[in-house]
C-alpha cells in the first residue's frame, strides 16, 4: 500500500530518462508525492532560495552540467539548511561515497541499485533521522542554556557569599581587633593581661586574613575591579608564591572589555589548571601563554610534570577536567588538553571575544613576556 505521506521532494537531475525513473519510483511507494525537478545546479539553487523550508528531500545527481563531484555536495549542502540530501549516483567508487556522507549527505545510493524500495526506504530513515538529530539538537540546547544559567547562579551566589563574608565578617573583626588594641592601650589594663591580648590580637589578624582569602577564592575581588588580565597575573603570582614553582607569565593582548561570563569562566579555567599542577604534576615550571589574534583569545597552560595518564585524559570521572570542559562548552572555546607521561601537561583553549571593543590599544603590562 503507498504511503500518504505529504512528502515535498526536489530532484536535481540532468538526465529525462532518469528523472523520469526515479519519478515512476516514487509514485510506486508515494501515493501523492509533491515532485520538483531541477535539471542543473543553478536552477536548483533558485528554487532552493525561493523554497527554502518548502523539501522534505532532496534528492541529488552528482555529475550535472554546471557542477558535479564534491564541490557539488558541498554547495548543495550549504543552501539546504539541514534538510536530507540524497545522492543518485553511477560511480561505484566506494570511498568517494564514505566522503561525501561525512560532508553531510543523508544517503548514498548507486543508480544501478536503484529500486523504488530502496529508494522509498532511504528518504523514510533519512527524513526520521533529521527529526531525530532537530531533537536532540533541541534538547541539547536546552541543556546547555540550563547549564549555564546554574553557572550564573553559581557565580553570582559565590560573589554574594564573598562579599558578606568580606563586608560583615571582616567589618565586625576588624572592630574587635580595634577594642583588643584600645584595651591593651588602656592603663587600668594590668601588666599580665597585655601579653594575653596581644595574642588576641595576633589571632585576631590571622581570621582577618583567612576570611580574606576564602572570599577571594569564591571570588576574586580583582576581576570584577580591574577585570581578566588582572586577575590572571594575580593568580599566577599567588600560585608562584604558594607552590614555588618557577611560573612564567606571556600576556599578549590589549586590556580588552570583555563579557563578565567570558571572563569569569576563563579565569575558573586557569584557576583549575593551576590547582591541578599544584596538587598532582610534580612539576618545577609552568608557562602560561594568553595570546590575542584579532578578537581570537589563545591561553595555553604548560608544566613540565608528570603528565595525566592516559585512561584519566581519555576518559576523566572527577570533577575537575569534566568542569574545564564544561565550562570551554559554555563561552563557545575549544578545550584541548594534550599529556603524556613524564612529559608534561599542556591544556589549551581557545576562545573568541569578538564584538567587544578595545578601550585601550596599549599593552596592558609592562613585563608580559617574562621569559
Ligand atoms: N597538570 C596535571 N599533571 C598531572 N596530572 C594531572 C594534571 N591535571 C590533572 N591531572 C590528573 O587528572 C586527574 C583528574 O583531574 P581533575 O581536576 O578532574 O580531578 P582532581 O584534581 O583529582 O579533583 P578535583 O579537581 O575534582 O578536586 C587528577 O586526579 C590527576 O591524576
Ligand atoms: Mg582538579
Amino acid at each position: 500500500m503507498a504511503d500518504k505521506g505529504e512528502y515535498a521532494i526536489l530532484v536535481i537531475e540532468d538526465n529525462p530518462g532518469d528523472f523520469a525513473l526515479v519519478e515512476e519510483f516514487l509514485l510506486e511507494q508515494i501515493e501523492a508525492p509533491i515532485i520538483s525537478y531541477a535539471p542543473n545546479f543553478n536552477e536548483a539553487k533558485n528554487i532552493l532560495s525561493v523554497k527554502t523550508n518548502h523539501f522534505d528531500i532532496i534528492l541529488l545527481d552528482l555529475s550535472l552540467p554546471d557542477k558535479t563531484g564534491i564541490p557539488l555536495i558541498q554547495e548543495i549542502i550549504e543552501i539546504c539548511l539541514g534538510r536530507p540530501v540524497i545522492v543518485l549516483t553511477g560511480y561505484s567508487d566506494l570511498t568517494f561515497g564514505v566522503k561525501s556522507l561525512s560532508l553531510g549527505i543523508s544517503d548514498y545510493i548507486l543508480k544501478d541499485d536503484l529500486t523504488s524500495l530502496v529508494l522509498y526506504k532511504s528518504i523514510v530513515y533519512s527524513i526520521e533521522r533529521r527529526k531525530i538529530v532537530l531533537a536532540l539538537e533541541t534538547s541539547e540546547k536546552r541543556a546547555r542554556s540550563f547549564a549555564k544559567q546554574l553557572n550564573n547562579i553559581l557565580e553570582e551566589e559565590r560573589s554574594r557569599i564573598a562579599r558578606e563574608i568580606h563586608d560583615e565578617f571582616g567589618q565586625q573583626l576588624s572592630g574587635l581587633k580595634m577594642s583588643l588594641s584600645a584595651l591593651k592601650r588602656s592603663t587600668s589594663v594590668k601588666s599580665t593581661m597585655e601579653s594575653l591580648i596581644t595574642a588576641m590580637v595576633d589571632d585576631v589578624d590571622h581570621s582577618i586574613q583567612s576570611l580574606r582569602r576564602i572570599a577571594n577564592e569564591l571570588r576574586p575581588v580583582i576581576i570584577d575591579k580591574l577585570g581578566l588580565l588582572a586577575a590572571i597575573e594575580w593568580l599566577v603570582s599567588e600560585f608562584e608564591k604558594r607552590t614555588g614553582i618557577t611560573s612564567r607569565l606571556y600576556m599578549d593582548l590589549n586590556r580588552s572589555a570583555i563579557d563578565k561570563t567570558l571572563e569569569i569562566n576563563i579565569f575558573r579555567i586557569c584557576q583549575e589548571a593551576l590547582t591541578n599542577i599544584t596538587k598532582h604534576a610534580k612539576a618545577t615550571m609552568v608557562n602560561i601563554r594568553i595570546e590575542n589574534n584579532n578578537g581570537v583569545l589563545s591561553i595555553k597552560i604548560i608544566d613540565n610534570g608528570v603528565g595525566i595518564k592516559p585512561d584519566i585524559l581519555h576518559n576523566p570521572l572527577s570533577m575537575g577536567l569534566l568542569n574545564m570542559k564544561e565550562r570551554a562548552n559554555l563561552i563557545g572555546a575549544e578545550l584541548n588538553i594534550s599529556s603524556a607521561p613524564q612529559q608534561g601537561t599542556i591544556i589549551e583553549f581557545i576562545v573568541n571575544i569578538n564584538g567587544e571593543k578595545n578601550i585601550d590599544s596599549r599593552r596592558s603590562f609592562s613585563d608580559q613576556d617574562r621569559s
